[in-house]
Protein backbone atom coordinates (compact mmCIF):
# COMPACT_ATOMS: atom_id res chain seq x y z
CA UNK A 1 0.00 0.00 0.00
CA UNK A 2 1.74 3.58 -1.61
CA UNK A 3 1.93 6.38 1.35
CA UNK A 4 -0.74 8.11 -1.20
CA UNK A 5 -2.84 5.32 -0.47
CA UNK A 6 -2.57 5.18 3.32
CA UNK A 7 -3.07 9.18 4.13
CA UNK A 8 -6.54 8.72 1.51
CA UNK A 9 -7.65 6.71 4.53
CA UNK A 10 -7.00 8.82 6.92
CA UNK A 11 -8.45 11.54 4.83
CA UNK A 12 -11.41 9.75 5.12
CA UNK A 13 -11.61 9.97 8.91
CA UNK A 14 -10.76 13.53 8.47
CA UNK A 15 -7.17 13.01 9.98
CA UNK A 16 -8.33 12.10 13.64
CA UNK A 17 -6.33 10.85 15.68
CA UNK A 18 -9.30 8.93 17.40
CA UNK A 19 -10.31 7.03 14.04
CA UNK A 20 -7.03 5.17 14.98
CA UNK A 21 -9.11 1.65 14.92
CA UNK A 22 -11.71 2.34 12.16
CA UNK A 23 -8.21 3.37 10.08
CA UNK A 24 -6.27 0.10 11.24
CA UNK A 25 -9.53 -2.00 10.25
CA UNK A 26 -9.24 -0.49 6.75
CA UNK A 27 -5.65 -1.06 6.29
CA UNK A 28 -6.12 -4.48 7.17
CA UNK A 29 -9.26 -5.38 4.74
CA UNK A 30 -7.41 -3.97 2.05
CA UNK A 31 -3.68 -5.69 2.58
CA UNK A 32 -4.82 -8.12 5.09
CA UNK A 33 -2.56 -7.47 7.42
CA UNK A 34 -0.90 -4.41 8.52
CA UNK A 35 2.62 -3.85 7.27
CA UNK A 36 5.39 -2.31 9.74
CA UNK A 37 6.41 0.45 7.28
CA UNK A 38 2.69 0.87 7.42
CA UNK A 39 2.29 1.99 10.97
CA UNK A 40 5.21 4.13 11.10
CA UNK A 41 3.73 5.87 8.38
CA UNK A 42 0.55 6.11 10.14
CA UNK A 43 2.06 6.83 13.52
CA UNK A 44 4.17 10.09 11.54
CA UNK A 45 0.71 11.24 9.97
CA UNK A 46 -1.22 10.82 13.47
CA UNK A 47 1.21 12.27 15.39
CA UNK A 48 0.82 8.63 17.66
CA UNK A 49 3.62 6.85 19.08
CA UNK A 50 4.65 4.15 16.69
CA UNK A 51 4.36 2.10 20.26
CA UNK A 52 1.35 2.95 20.84
CA UNK A 53 -0.26 1.53 16.96
CA UNK A 54 1.93 -1.48 17.61
CA UNK A 55 0.18 -2.04 20.90
CA UNK A 56 -3.34 -1.27 19.64
CA UNK A 57 -2.43 -3.47 16.58
CA UNK A 58 -1.50 -6.59 18.60
CA UNK A 59 -4.86 -5.95 20.97
CA UNK A 60 -7.01 -6.94 18.82
CA UNK A 61 -7.00 -10.51 17.12
CA UNK A 62 -8.96 -9.17 14.12
CA UNK A 63 -5.54 -7.18 13.25
CA UNK A 64 -2.51 -9.25 11.76
CA UNK A 65 1.32 -8.00 11.68
CA UNK A 66 2.24 -11.09 9.38
CA UNK A 67 1.10 -11.06 5.91
CA UNK A 68 -2.43 -13.40 5.43
CA UNK A 69 -2.84 -15.85 2.72
CA UNK A 70 -5.35 -15.79 0.16
CA UNK A 71 -8.02 -17.75 2.31
CA UNK A 72 -8.21 -17.78 6.00
CA UNK A 73 -9.32 -21.16 7.60
CA UNK A 74 -10.74 -20.40 11.19
CA UNK A 75 -11.21 -23.65 12.87
CA UNK A 76 -12.91 -23.68 16.26
CA UNK A 77 -11.61 -25.60 19.03
CA UNK A 78 -14.15 -24.33 21.49
CA UNK A 79 -15.56 -26.67 23.95
CA UNK A 80 -19.18 -27.60 22.00
CA UNK A 81 -16.41 -28.17 18.96
CA UNK A 82 -14.25 -29.75 21.02
CA UNK A 83 -15.68 -32.37 22.35
CA UNK A 84 -17.23 -33.72 18.75
CA UNK A 85 -14.00 -33.82 17.36
CA UNK A 86 -12.49 -29.90 16.42
CA UNK A 87 -8.67 -30.88 17.21
CA UNK A 88 -9.09 -33.86 14.76
CA UNK A 89 -10.29 -31.49 11.99
CA UNK A 90 -7.54 -29.01 12.75
CA UNK A 91 -5.25 -31.98 12.35
CA UNK A 92 -6.73 -32.88 8.82
CA UNK A 93 -6.05 -29.36 7.78
CA UNK A 94 -2.81 -29.39 9.31
CA UNK A 95 -2.44 -32.63 7.23
CA UNK A 96 -3.58 -31.32 3.96
CA UNK A 97 -1.93 -28.22 3.65
CA UNK A 98 1.84 -28.31 5.80
CA UNK A 99 0.76 -26.21 8.33
CA UNK A 100 0.05 -25.36 11.44
CA UNK A 101 -2.14 -22.55 13.46
CA UNK A 102 -1.05 -19.32 12.83
CA UNK A 103 0.73 -20.46 9.86
CA UNK A 104 0.74 -19.90 5.83
CA UNK A 105 1.41 -22.03 3.46
CA UNK A 106 4.42 -20.84 1.39
CA UNK A 107 2.08 -20.14 -2.29
CA UNK A 108 0.14 -18.02 0.50
CA UNK A 109 -3.18 -19.87 -0.45
CA UNK A 110 -4.13 -20.31 3.58
CA UNK A 111 -3.55 -18.91 6.62
CA UNK A 112 -5.19 -21.80 9.35
CA UNK A 113 -6.24 -20.78 13.15
CA UNK A 114 -7.80 -21.64 15.41
CA UNK A 115 -10.65 -19.93 17.86
CA UNK A 116 -12.63 -20.85 21.16
CA UNK A 117 -15.93 -20.14 19.47
CA UNK A 118 -17.18 -19.05 16.44
CA UNK A 119 -20.79 -18.52 18.04
CA UNK A 120 -22.89 -21.74 16.32
CA UNK A 121 -22.23 -24.10 19.01
CA UNK A 122 -25.48 -26.26 17.85
CA UNK A 123 -23.33 -27.06 14.20
CA UNK A 124 -20.24 -28.24 15.91
CA UNK A 125 -17.35 -28.73 15.29
CA UNK A 126 -17.27 -25.76 13.10
CA UNK A 127 -14.82 -24.29 10.64
CA UNK A 128 -14.83 -20.65 8.69
CA UNK A 129 -13.15 -19.93 5.53
CA UNK A 130 -13.51 -16.57 4.18
CA UNK A 131 -15.83 -15.71 6.97
CA UNK A 132 -18.34 -19.22 5.27
CA UNK A 133 -19.44 -21.08 7.91
CA UNK A 134 -19.09 -24.71 7.43
CA UNK A 135 -20.92 -26.51 10.60
CA UNK A 136 -20.78 -30.38 11.22
CA UNK A 137 -17.35 -30.84 9.99
CA UNK A 138 -14.98 -33.98 10.17
CA UNK A 139 -12.03 -34.84 9.36
CA UNK A 140 -13.30 -36.89 6.67
CA UNK A 141 -15.20 -33.35 4.85
CA UNK A 142 -12.05 -31.46 5.18
CA UNK A 143 -10.22 -32.25 1.90
CA UNK A 144 -13.46 -31.79 -0.31
CA UNK A 145 -13.64 -28.30 1.72
CA UNK A 146 -10.32 -27.49 0.67
CA UNK A 147 -11.05 -27.88 -2.83
CA UNK A 148 -13.62 -25.85 -3.22
CA UNK A 149 -11.04 -23.06 -1.97
CA UNK A 150 -7.63 -24.62 -4.12
CA UNK A 151 -6.16 -21.92 -7.39
CA UNK A 152 -8.59 -22.75 -10.12
CA UNK A 153 -11.60 -23.04 -8.48
CA UNK A 154 -14.21 -20.15 -8.19
CA UNK A 155 -14.54 -19.46 -4.55
CA UNK A 156 -17.10 -20.65 -2.31
CA UNK A 157 -18.68 -22.61 -4.82
CA UNK A 158 -19.56 -26.31 -4.34
CA UNK A 159 -16.58 -27.52 -6.74
CA UNK A 160 -18.77 -28.69 -9.63
CA UNK A 161 -18.72 -25.29 -11.97
S1 LIG B 1 -17.66 -23.79 20.52
FE1 LIG B 1 -17.40 -23.90 18.39
S2 LIG B 1 -18.87 -22.50 17.64
FE2 LIG B 1 -19.01 -22.31 19.77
Amino acid sequence: MTHEEIDSIIERYHGKESAILAILQDIQAKEKYLPKETLEHLGERLHIPSSKIYRIATFFRAFSLMPRGRHEIVVCLGTACHVRGGQRVVDQFTMELGIRSGETTPDWNFTLETVNCLGVCAAGPVVAIDGQYFGKMSSTKVEETLKKFRPGKKEGTNGKD
